[in-house]
């Protein structure tokens, strides 16, 4: 007889969107809901902590009962509640966390606290059920990392940024080009169409030893460009635009580049380059990291953009993951503002992670 696969209702609140999804164990999405806060943060922009919380408690009912009415099922159908626990922002993981123990414990039903990263390094294996190890390169607005997947829960550090993370820099410098939040869509936008060679701007970090990133110089560079340009002309934006992705991209290619040696070097059976966070929505470094992966024989995997940008359904995937593997954790487990997912990996001063 057919093993019925196990149902996993994901809560992702760790940032700012307030999400839940149902994904089944052979990797159907049942539902995928998200409520995006983008509306409540712009005025600042930038995402701010207690209008964040407040708006996760505010919203987190009704996706819950969305979620599992796309589904079509009630609690009863479901194999175990995970949530993200961290890393991100306390008021929001506590929002999450509590939601998904109240119905963990009054359906007696297994919990699984997830880390959001964990949760983005997982998205390939659902969209493309890909095999361990692979190499990954976590990039979005919190977080910046190059790292060997080697097992649920076995992750590898090769490198993180030093300062901003890639999305962050995106936001900072669609704000200077008064674009907007969130940045990088409007900065892709933008640049859709334009020569990136009109501006000179830097490349931090690359040809360097080493994988890691660093991106506030080139924010610097361009806060510099437009105060000497000030004020700045409409038909600049999109020059400026186009010349920072491009700059990005050079730089993610160069340390990604770096990184296929190393895993080449330490895990000859891996076949995957992977993408995944928000900035992997982007296609000009999409096409980047495809001829790399191509040019050193290995597969490129990128999830569809709607995986890639926060969702619940990353998380739901990754609570199934982990069921699987018997690794289910107590109602007392607390929630993480910082997680790292190597713990061996040098202590960076930021780790990719908004503290
Ligand atoms: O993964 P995500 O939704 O949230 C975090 O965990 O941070 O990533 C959001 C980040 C933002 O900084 C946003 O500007 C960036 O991803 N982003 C992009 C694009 N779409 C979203 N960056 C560049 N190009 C895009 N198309
Ligand atoms: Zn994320």
């Amino acid at each position: 007889m057919a093993v019925r696969p196990k149902l996993v209702l994901g809560i992702e609140t760790s940032c700012d969107e307030t999400a839940a999804a149902v994904v089944a164990s052979d990797r159907t999405i049942l539902a995928d809901r998200i409520a995006s806060q983008t509306e409540l943060h712009a005025p600042h922009g930038g995402v701010v902590p207690e209008i964040a919380a407040r708006a996760h408690l505010e919203r987190l009912d009704a996706m819950i009962e969305l979620a599992l009415a796309d589904a079509r099922i009630g609690f009863g159908e479901l194999d175990a509640v995970a949530a993200t626990l961290g890393p991100g922002l306390i008021g929001g993981l506590v929002v999450g966390a509590t939601a998904a123990k109240a119905i963990a414990y009054a359906r007696g039903l297994p919990f699984v606290a997830v880390n959001h990263l964990e949760a983005h390094a997982l998205s390939a294996r659902l969209s493309h059920g890909i095999d361990f190890p692979y190499l990954l390169l976590l990039v979005s607005g919190g977080h910046c990392q190059l790292l060997i997947v080697e097992e649920v829960g076995r992750y590898r550090r090769l490198g993180t940024t030093i300062d901003d993370a890639a999305g962050e820099a995106f936001d900072k410098v669609a704000k200077l080009l008064g674009l907007g939040y969130p940045g990088g869509p409007a900065i892709e936008r933008a640049a859709e169409g334009v020569g990136n060679d009109a501006v000179a701007l830097p490349r931090p970090m690359k040809g360097r030893p080493g994988c890691d990133f660093s991106f506030a110089g080139l924010k610097t560079a361009v806060r510099q460009l437009v105060e000497r340009e000030a004020p700045l002309a409409p038909s600049r934006i999109p020059a400026i635009a186009a010349a920072f992705q491009a700059a990005v991209a050079d730089v993610l290619e160069d340390r990604t580049a770096r990184a296929i040696a190393a895993f080449r070097a330490s895990h000859p059976t891996g076949t995957n380059l992977v993408v995944a966070g928000g900035v992997a929505a982007n296609r000009t470094l999409r096409t980047r990291l495809e001829g790399l992966a191509t040019r050193h024989g290995l597969g490129f995997v990128a999830p569809p953009a709607r995986l890639c940008t926060d969702n619940a359904a990353m998380v739901a995937w990754a609570g199934a993951e982990r069921l699987a593997r018997g690794l289910v954790d107590r109602l007392d487990a607390a929630p993480r503002p910082r997680w790292p997912l190597d713990p061996d990996a040098a202590p960076a001063p930021f780790a990719g992670v908004k503290g």
